[in-house]
C-alpha cells in the first residue's frame, strides 16, 4: 500500500497565542511552540502541528487579518524563530503546517492601503469594489460572518468594498490575475522555508458570484446552533457569496504550486454543506485539495444514529483514491468537553482517533479543557464587537501546563496574558494529568499509541456494525490483511449491548483501566467506549 505521511498522521491544531509563551510578554509564540515539541511528539504522540497564523497583523481576528504575509509578527517571534521551529520539529520527525489565508487581508495590508487610495490605483481591482445600488445603498444583501452587511462604504473614493468577515478584513479579488500571482508567491515563500503543508483558511470562499446577486432569504430556524457566527449570518442562504464553482480552478492552481514540494499537504477549510458538495473540493481527478476539512461531524447532535448517518454520508461521497480528515473540535466552536460533558468527551476521543481518516485534535482537548467566559475587558476577538456578535475567546484560553504561575503558560503577570487562564487549571493541566493514569491526557496517549501501533486503525477499511441500540451505540471494525480492531462506543448514560461477533483483548477503555478480554457480545457501561484487538470470531 502506497501512502502519504498525512494519511497515517494525527494533526494537532495548535493555537499559537494560546499554547505557550516563550518570550514572557503574555502571548503564546513560535518559541513557546518550539519548547512544546517534546511534549507533542514524545509525551502525547502526534505527528504534525497546524500552527495557526503568526504573520504581521493587528490581531483583530487572532491573526487571520494579515498585514504582511511574509513577515512574522514580533509578538510571535521572527523569521529566525520560524526557521528554528522547522529545524527542531523536523529533527523530531514532526511536520509543520502553516496557515494560508488567501480570502482576505487586514485593512492595514499595503495592498489594501494602495487599493483604497484612489479609483485609478493599479491595485484597485486587487479587492472587490462596487458602486452603490441604483438609488443608493449597499450593492447587495450579503451578510458577514461577523454581523451586518459585507459592504463597507469608503468615503474618499465613493465606493463600497467587500469584507466577508470584519470590516477590517477586506476580501481579495481572486479574479484579478496579479492577485493570484502574488498569493501563489506567498505559498512558495513558506514552502521554500520548509513548511510541510498549508491549512487554507475559508478555501470555499475565494470566488464569488460575478454578478453579485442577492442571497435568498433563509427559512426560519436556519441558524446553525453549533456555529459561533453572528446571528445575522444565518438569515440568508449563502449561495452567491461562497462556494462558487470557479473556486475549483483556483484551488487547482494552489495545488499545482504545492505539488512542486514533494509530500506537502493542502488542508482546506470547507464550511458546512452536504457531503456531496464537500467532496467536490478534492477536485476533478483529485487535482484539488488533499484534505478538505469538513464541519458536519462537529455540528451533528451527539447521538449514535445521527453520527452514523453522517459517517455513511462521508464515506459514500469520498471519491475513489481520496482520503478524509476529521475533527471534533476547532478554534471557532465550543469545546468538546463543554458540548458533551467530560464522560462523553472521552468517548469522543475514541471516535476521533479510530475513524478511517486523519484525525485533527484541538490543543487542550487532550486535557478535557472546557471553555470559560472571558470578561469583556479581556476579550480579543473582534467578532464579538458587533452587537450580537459572539466571542470565540472562551474556546481559546491558554493551555495549562503545570500548577505553577499561570499554569506554566507564561511568566508575565496574569493581567497581561493573551486571555485569562483556565479556572480549573490546578486539576486540568499536563503535569497533573500525567500523574493520574485514568486522566484525559493518559486516555489520549493510550489512544495515540494504539493508533500508531495498528495498521488497521491508521489505514484499514471501516465497516459499521449494527446494534439494536442504534441511538446509543456506534460500533465498527477496522481491518487490514493482518490487523483487525473493533471499536464500540456507548454515547448514552445507560448500559447498552452490541453483538460484535468477534472476541479479543481490550486495548483502550474510557471508564476503567483497559484490561482483560472482550466477548462476542459487548455489555457496555454508561459512557463506555472500547477498542478491541480481535483474536477470534464466532465459531
Ligand atoms: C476561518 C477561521 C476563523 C476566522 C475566519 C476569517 O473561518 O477559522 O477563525 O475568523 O476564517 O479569517
Amino acid at each position: 500500500m502506497r501512502t502519504s505521511w498525512w494519511q497515517g498522521a494525527v494533526i494537532y491544531e495548535n493555537h499559537l497565542p494560546s499554547l505557550r509563551d516563550g518570550s514572557g510578554d503574555g502571548i503564546g509564540d513560535l518559541e513557546g511552540l518550539t519548547q512544546s515539541l517534546g511534549y507533542l511528539s514524545a509525551t502525547l504522540g502526534i505527528d504534525a502541528v497546524w500552527v495557526g497564523p503568526f504573520f504581521k497583523s493587528p490581531l483583530l481576528d487572532q491573526g487571520f487579518d494579515v498585514a504582511d504575509y511574509t513577515q512574522v509578527d514580533p509578538v510571535f517571534g521572527s523569521i529566525e524563530s520560524f526557521d528554528h521551529l522547522i529545524a527542531v520539529a523536523h529533527k523530531r520527525g514532526l511536520k509543520i503546517i502553516v496557515d494560508y489565508i488567501p480570502n482576505h487581508t487586514s485593512d492595514q495590508h499595503p495592498w489594501f492601503v494602495e487599493s483604497r487610495s484612489s479609483r485609478t490605483n493599479p491595485k484597485r481591482d486587487w479587492y472587490v469594489w462596487r458602486d452603490p445600488k441604483p438609488g443608493g445603498g449597499v450593492p447587495n444583501n450579503w451578510t458577514s460572518e461577523a454581523g451586518g452587511s459585507v459592504w463597507e462604504w469608503d468615503e474618499q473614493t465613493g465606493q463600497y468594498y467587500l469584507h466577508s468577515h470584519l470590516k477590517q478584513q477586506p476580501d481579495l479579488n481572486w479574479r484579478t490575475v496579479d492577485v493570484r500571482a502574488a498569493m501563489l508567491d506567498v505559498l512558495r515563500f513558506w514552502l521554500d522555508r520548509g513548511a510541510d503543508g498549508v491549512r487554507i483558511d475559508v478555501a470555499h470562499m475565494l470566488m464569488k458570484d460575478p454578478q453579485f446577486r442577492d442571497n435568498p432569504v433563509a427559512p426560519k430556524g436556519n441558524q446553525n446552533p453549533f456555529d459561533l457566527q453572528h446571528p445575522d449570518f444565518g438569515t440568508q442562504l449563502h449561495v452567491f457569496d461562497r462556494r462558487h464553482p470557479d473556486t475549483q480552478a483556483v484551488l487547482a492552481e494552489i495545488r499545482a504550486v504545492v505539488d512542486h514540494y514533494p509530500g506537502a499537504v493542502t488542508i482546506a477549510e470547507i464550511e458546512a454543506m452536504s457531503w456531496q458538495d464537500w467532496a467536490v473540493y478534492y477536485g476533478a481527478g483529485l487535482d484539488g485539495m488533499h484534505l478538505p476539512f469538513p464541519f458536519r461531524l462537529l455540528e451533528t447532535p451527539w447521538r449514535a444514529d445521527l453520527l452514523r448517518a453522517e459517517l455513511d454520508g462521508l464515506y459514500a461521497s469520498l471519491p475513489t483514491g481520496a482520503w478524509p480528515i476529521v475533527a471534533l473540535g476547532n478554534h471557532d466552536r465550543e469545546r468538546l468537553a463543554k458540548r458533551l460533558g467530560p464522560e462523553q468527551a472521552r468517548v469522543a476521543a475514541v471516535l476521533l482517533l479510530t475513524l478511517a481518516a486523519t484525525p485533527c485534535l484541538l490543543y487542550g482537548d487532550e486535557l478535557g479543557l472546557i471553555d470559560q467566559p472571558v470578561p469583556l475587558d479581556r476579550q480579543r476577538d473582534y467578532f464579538a464587537r458587533a452587537s450580537g456578535g459572539v466571542s470565540r475567546d472562551s474556546t481559546r484560553i491558554p493551555m495549562p501546563w503545570d500548577d505553577g504561575p499561570n499554569f506554566g503558560f507564561s511568566s508575565a503577570p496574569e493581567g497581561q496574558l493573551w486571555l485569562p487562564v483556565a479556572r480549573n487549571g490546578a486539576d486540568v493541566n499536563v503535569e497533573a494529568q500525567l500523574r493520574d493514569p485514568e486522566s484525559f491526557l493518559n486516555l489520549y496517549r493510550r489512544l495515540l499509541r494504539t493508533r500508531a501501533d495498528s495498521t488497521a486503525l491508521r489505514y484499514g477499511s471501516i465497516d459499521f456494525i449494527s446494534s439494536p441500540s442504534a441511538k446509543e451505540v456506534l460500533a465498527y471494525a477496522r481491518r487490514t490483511a493482518d490487523d483487525h480492531k473493533v471499536v464500540a462506543l456507548n454515547l448514552s448514560d445507560r448500559p447498552a449491548t452490541v453483538d460484535v461477533g468477534v472476541a479479543g483483548t481490550v486495548l483502550v477503555c474510557t471508564t476503567a483501566p483497559a484490561v482483560g478480554s472482550a466477548g462476542l457480545v459487548l455489555e457496555l457501561e454508561p459512557h463506555q467506549a472500547v477498542v478491541i484487538d480481535v483474536r477470534g470470531r464466532r465459531p
